[in-house]
């Protein structure tokens, strides 16, 4: 059960992946729509086969799934539905992930995928009152000659895309592998995430940093077993997208009482938490801020911390960001234990 508190907070998220949205239930939807054979015979067996080893163990999972997504009708309606829910747990910006080799691969144009999105975008925009924003990811399995071919791909949406991110198997697949990506998408504009110390190790991390200078990092846990690192940055202020449920579900760590969340935010980390892909992994974004509160013991001053932190860590406008931490902080008051908001009340008078 979400807590009413969690469940109002105004947050941004940050760090899902709109392929790893997919429902069971659409998932089988478009199966029959689209003539899809899928491995498992119905909704409850696909559920009982989202236990995982770790990411190596869950990728082929999801992109085995996600190939059931086929026409623009199929992208606006898992953009929609994702939307939707979001906008119901609270979520004012939405900067999404897509990864679009996949869909490529399964013959779906790149027009008809970005469209489809954009579109299901702009109408939660105007009747959810949610801000979408696109962020097209590539796969480090494949090689970086892939990734700049998506670059070409997306430029006649360059300006109507947020950014360029990097996902999939991460051990063996180091951010030094996509300098060329990072620069060129750099040079065009664009702003750039890339998955780093998640499995892989801190130095995954300083190559973020270092060669392919990514203006966030998603993930990034592997930084609190090297506290030079933590240290690095806390004082570069560099934005973290932490998953903890995902984290967990993919035993980066092994439970969410072990998970280092606190230890990041005691560093002074610009950490926020979000879901990556909420129906294999755990849940939506309400589910983790639910999850660090009761496991880690992370209070309401600490959650209403985490909410700002997402929109300090967004690459919206500064005047918007600065609007939605003042809706955090309005929340924040209008939450107050009875005895504080008397006071607060009584030193206004
Ligand atoms: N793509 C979807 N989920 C992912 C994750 N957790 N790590 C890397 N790539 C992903
Ligand atoms: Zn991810």
């Amino acid at each position: 059960m979400t807590d009413a508190f969690v469940a109002a907070l105004p947050k941004a998220e940050l760090h899902v992946h709109l392929e790893g949205t997919l429902e069971p239930e659409m998932l089988f939807a478009l199966a029959a729509r689209n003539h899809v054979e899928l491995p498992w015979p119905d909704v409850e067996q696909a559920r009982a086969a989202y236990t995982f080893t770790g990411l190596e163990h869950f990728l082929p999972l999801l992109f085995r799934a996600a190939s059931v997504l086929r026409t623009r009708q199929d992208f606006y309606d898992l953009a929609r539905s994702y939307l939707t829910r979001a906008a119901a747990d609270g979520v004012r910006r939405a900067e999404m992930f897509l990864g679009v080799q996949t869909f490529l691969d399964a013959g779906t144009p790149i027009g008809d995928q970005l469209d489809a999105v954009l579109a299901a975008i702009s109408d939660a925009r105007t009747d959810l009152g949610i801000d979408g924003a696109l962020i097209v990811t590539s796969q480090r399995h494949r090689t970086q000659a892939a990734a700049l071919e998506v670059l070409e791909l997306i430029e006649p949406w360059r300006d109507r895309l947020l950014g360029i991110g990097l996902g999939a198997a991460e051990r063996g697949n180091p951010p030094a592998k996509f300098a060329d990506y990072y620069a060129t998408a750099r040079a065009r504009g664009y702003r750039t995430t890339i998955h780093a110390g998640e499995d892989g190790p801190p130095e995954y991390v300083r190559e973020a940093l270092d060669i392919c200078r990514a203006d966030r990092i998603d993930h990034g846990v592997a930084a609190s077993a090297d506290p030079d690192l933590m240290a690095r940055l806390g004082d570069e202020a560099v934005p973290l997208t932490v998953c903890p449920l995902s984290n967990v579900a993919l035993r980066v760590v092994p439970s969410m009482a072990a998970h280092p969340l606190p230890a990041m935010m005691a560093a002074g980390l610009l950490v926020t938490v979000n879901s990556d892909d909420p129906p294999y992994l755990g849940g939506y974004v309400n589910d983790n801020y639910q999850a660090v509160h009761t496991d880690l013991g992370l209070d309401r001053p600490a959650l209403a911390d985490l909410a700002r932190n997402s929109f300090r860590a967004s690459f919206d406008d500064p005047h918007r960001i600065a609007a939605h931490l003042a809706a955090v902080d309005a929340h924040v008051r209008a939450n107050q234990p009875p005895e504080r908001a008397y006071r607060a009340a009584s030193a206004a008078r």
